[in-house]
């Protein structure tokens, strides 16, 4: 197969993390004989000291015409003090609308090497495995009217949370999908008690799972979706959410994997002309500026996000599966980074992913 991928490696650690992914790419394009076409872009706070925009034309052009993208993470300290559509994190959004990227799949799953890695209780967090499926276009995040306004007797500030039905419905179809596949177990979640945006979502989903019998559904208001994920986090199969709130919850379900450099993430979009899924693929974690430059990050989320790639864009579920049971074997043998508390001198970033591609 031909393997036509755009890597964004972004800001901050996303380009060591992104560097180990793309060597475990490499490596599986050689074993199964896939010839690889690797291109590079500028995305974030590296894109705007360079060409002064997070999300330049070239890149926007790169990203439609790759068949996935692989991203590191976006966000530099310097733009702290930066308005929202100047920052880096613009970028990510630009990206994420452009090519249309719709649902956020989110698996978070507990490993047994990992479990004293968790603050929380061995027997809550061993056996959890589920896949939050965030709305991704949409919501709070791209709502108009939004912006500060300095014109009144006082700054005030606006932000939209907006839906439409066929928003709700394309995410929350994604979802009884992947549930069907799985343990077939819908959590909706939304703020129904307060907020139309959540009537209207909760209302689309009720008429979907008509088509849907054989996937029990449940819905939870958000707030009670925050406590049950720390109560009891194995109750959950796939859950689907509006942007914002999958936002903050899939931070929350990081705590379950042990640490948030665990967490792969896979955003899909529509299927192209030549059988490809649209796909964006990063970790969950961010740039975390405070150990950057350091060979210290996790790259697991990332390689992770290799191995969705692979299953989500293009259906090479073996090659996913290597990568998968590569990264187990290596969490086994306990040569991980310090976030995830080794008994012995943690790995660096680059000794994990050379022994991902070794046990590949
Ligand atoms: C994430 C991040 C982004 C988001 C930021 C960096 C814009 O937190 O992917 O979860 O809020 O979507
Ligand atoms: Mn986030």
């Amino acid at each position: 197969m031909n393997l036509n991928i755009l890597v964004l490696p972004g800001d901050g650690i996303g380009t060591e993390v992104t560097g180990e992914a793309v060597r475990v790419l490499r490596v599986v394009a050689e074993k199964w004989k896939h010839q690889l076409t690797l291109r590079e872009g500028l995305l974030g706070g590296i894109a705007i000291h360079k060409t002064g925009t997070p999300f330049p034309s070239d890149t926007e052009k790169l990203a439609l015409e790759a068949d996935a993208v692989l991203m590191g993470a976006v966000g530099l300290p310097e733009f702290d003090e930066w308005p929202p559509e100047k920052r880096p994190e613009r970028g990510l959004l630009g990206i994420r609308k452009t090519i249309g990227v719709y649902a956020n799949l989110r698996p978070v799953r507990s490993y047994k090497a990992l479990l004293e890695s968790s603050p929380l209780k061995n027997h809550l967090v061993d056996g959890v495995d589920m896949i939050i499926v965030r709305e991704l276009n949409s919501g709070i995040y791209y709502g108009t009217p939004r912006g500060i306004y300095e014109d009144g007797p006082e700054p005030r500030a606006v932000n939209t949370m907006a839906y439409t039905w066929s928003e709700i419905e394309r995410v929350t179809r994604m979802g009884f999908e992947l549930a069907r596949k799985r343990r077939k177990k819908l959590t909706s979640v939304d703020k129904s008690n307060v907020l139309e945006t959540s009537q209207l979502w909760r209302r689309v989903v009720v008429e979907i799972a008509k088509e849907y019998p054989d996937v029990a559904l449940d819905h939870l208001l958000v707030d009670n979706c925050a406590m049950q994920l720390v109560l009891s986090p194995k109750r959950f199969d796939v859950l689907v959410t509006e942007n914002m709130f999958g936002d903050i919850l899939s931070d929350e379900g990081a705590i379950l994997a042990g640490s948030i450099g665990m967490l792969p993430s896979a955003s899909i979009g529509a299927k192209k002309p030549n059988g490809v899924w649209t796909g964006l693929y990063e970790p969950v974690h961010g740039s975390a500026p405070d150990i950057a430059g350091q060979n210290k990050a996790n790259p697991f989320g990332a390689i992770g996000s290799v191995a969705a790639l692979l299953e989500y864009s293009f259906g090479l579920n073996e090659e996913a599966a290597a990568v998968n049971r590569a990264m187990e074997q290596v969490l086994a043998s306990g040569r991980v980074t310090a976030d995830l508390k080794p008994a012995g001198t943690p790995a660096t970033t680059e000794q994990v992913g050379e022994a991902v591609c070794q046990a590949i």
